[in-house]
């Protein structure tokens, strides 16, 4: 009986499984890819990517003039063209040298900037990244101050992609390695195939942090990575963790997290920055693979930023009156985990995107397999007690008669 009911919902499922889970309203845009718009210039990194529709343009610019920056521009029009000075751009006075016309569809806009790697000694193998002695610290990464190659190269305008890397030049350990952001932008929803495959919508890009072939100062390195946010004052960023118990898609990690800006009475969407509490050691990814991260506290900036970014040529003199400026430090590995020498290898993804992040519901499999192991006993309590009262009704039905 059991394994009967077990069947039939199997079969429910597979079903349920083939024609796929219903959809959310299916959103797509235009998406198109730019390097250094308005210039020839190819030993700078300025990509655009413009992804237009549904009355709107979103504007992605990433940038590696100072340190590597990506803004987010959402306009309320599908006609919002980027501007970029050059001359004012690469100038010691870059303030307005980006902007988006006509200025007033601009609805919103944030930054994220990617300014420091730390390398530490974890000699006790405990990744406690915060309580490392200072003295096991070497000297940070600058990424302001690395030599980048041109986006050019790897631009593909078909799947979206392009990838700017850098080394520090005046560095020895970055011979035969590099630091890079792989961008991928998306016409609709899907999950990425690669590792932790994250779920994307034509609202978001993608941002896959990797440190590859870098060679580590010392023995049992382990890494973090600094990022500066930006939120216009009167808001600024909360972080949110988005617990699942959903983890077909990236095994044993239950943590998705967020951060967004935390401004009440908004009547409009606002960005966000999403990712999986993991990292991978490998390019392939995978289980084996994985390095949980964590994330600490921000430490507000506020007495101005003064890394160079193109976040002045966007926002000039209002950002310091104007913005909260947050610096977070996120770390990659786990106790008694693998170091990076293991593989000299490090990628970590995240979602840099406009409106509601995408949320797992949960897959058709583990629906079945609550399905199979809840329901199964349920119908069996179900049917058993109708079997019971009925039964209970026949034997109880002759002491009603009559006796005589
Ligand atoms: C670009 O910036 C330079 C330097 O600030 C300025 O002289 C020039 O007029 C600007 N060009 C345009 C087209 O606005
Ligand atoms: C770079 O790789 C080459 C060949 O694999 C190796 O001979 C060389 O020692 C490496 N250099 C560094 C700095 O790791
Ligand atoms: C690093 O580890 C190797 C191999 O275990 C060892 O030979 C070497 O002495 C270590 N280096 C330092 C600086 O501890
Ligand atoms: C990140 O960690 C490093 C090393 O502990 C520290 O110097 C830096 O101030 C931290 N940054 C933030 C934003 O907390």
């Amino acid at each position: 009986m059991r394994v009967e009911v077990q069947l039939l919902l199997w079969a429910l499922c597979v079903g349920l499984g083939a024609t796929g889970a219903p959809e959310e309203e299916e959103e797509t845009r235009k998406v198109s890819l730019e390097l250094n718009p308005g210039s020839s210039n190819s030993t700078e990194n300025l990509l655009h990517i413009r992804a237009v529709g549904n009355g709107s343009t979103i504007h992605y610019v990433w940038s590696t003039i100072g340190a590597p920056t990506v803004l987010l521009i959402y306009t309320d029009s599908e006609h919002t063209q980027l501007k970029v000075n050059w001359t004012k751009l690469l100038s010691p006075e870059p303030h307005g040298a980006i902007r988006v016309e006509p200025a007033n569809r601009v609805r919103y806009s944030t930054a994220l900037l990617f300014t420091r790697i730390f390398e530490y000694k974890d000699i006790n193998n405990t990744a406690n990244f915060t309580g490392t002695d200072r003295k096991l610290f070497y000297p940070p990464y600058e990424l302001s101050g690395f030599t980048w190659g041109s986006a050019r190269d790897s631009m593909n305008s078909s799947s979206l992609t392009a990838r700017l890397s850098g080394v520090n030049s005046t560095d020895p350990n970055f011979n035969n390695g590099s630091v890079s952001f792989q961008v991928s932008a998306y016409k609709g929803s899907g999950r990425d195939r690669s590792s932790p495959q994250l779920l994307h919508n034509a609202n978001c890009t993608k941002m896959e942090f990797v440190l590859s072939g870098v060679k580590p100062r010392g023995n049992n390195s382990r890494f973090a990575l600094e990022m500066v946010t930006l939120e216009k004052k009167a808001g600024r960023k909360k972080m949110k963790s988005v617990r699942s118990i959903d983890d077909e898609y990236t095994p044993t990690i239950f943590e998705v997290m967020e951060l967004v800006p935390d401004t009440p009475n908004t009547s409009h969407a606002l960005g966000y920055f999403q990712w999986k509490s993991v990292a991978y050691g490998t390019a392939e990814g995978g289980r084996a693979n994985a390095l949980p991260c964590k994330m600490y506290r921000p430490r507000s900036l506020n007495e101005t930023l003064r890394i160079p970014s193109i976040v002045y040529a966007f926002y000039g003199e209002d950002l310091a009156d104007g913005y909260n400026i947050e610096a977070y430090n996120v770390s990659f590995g786990i106790a008694d985990g693998d170091f990076y020498d293991k593989h000299g290898f490090l990628g970590w993804s995240a979602l840099i995107g406009y409106g509601t992040p995408p949320r797992d519901s949960f897959s058709v499999l583990v629906m079945c397999i609550m399905a199979v192991a809840l329901g199964a006993p349920l119908v069996l309590l179900i049917v058993g007690s109708i079997v019971v009262v009925v039964m209970r009704r026949k034997t109880v039905t002759p002491s009603y008669e009559p006796v005589n």
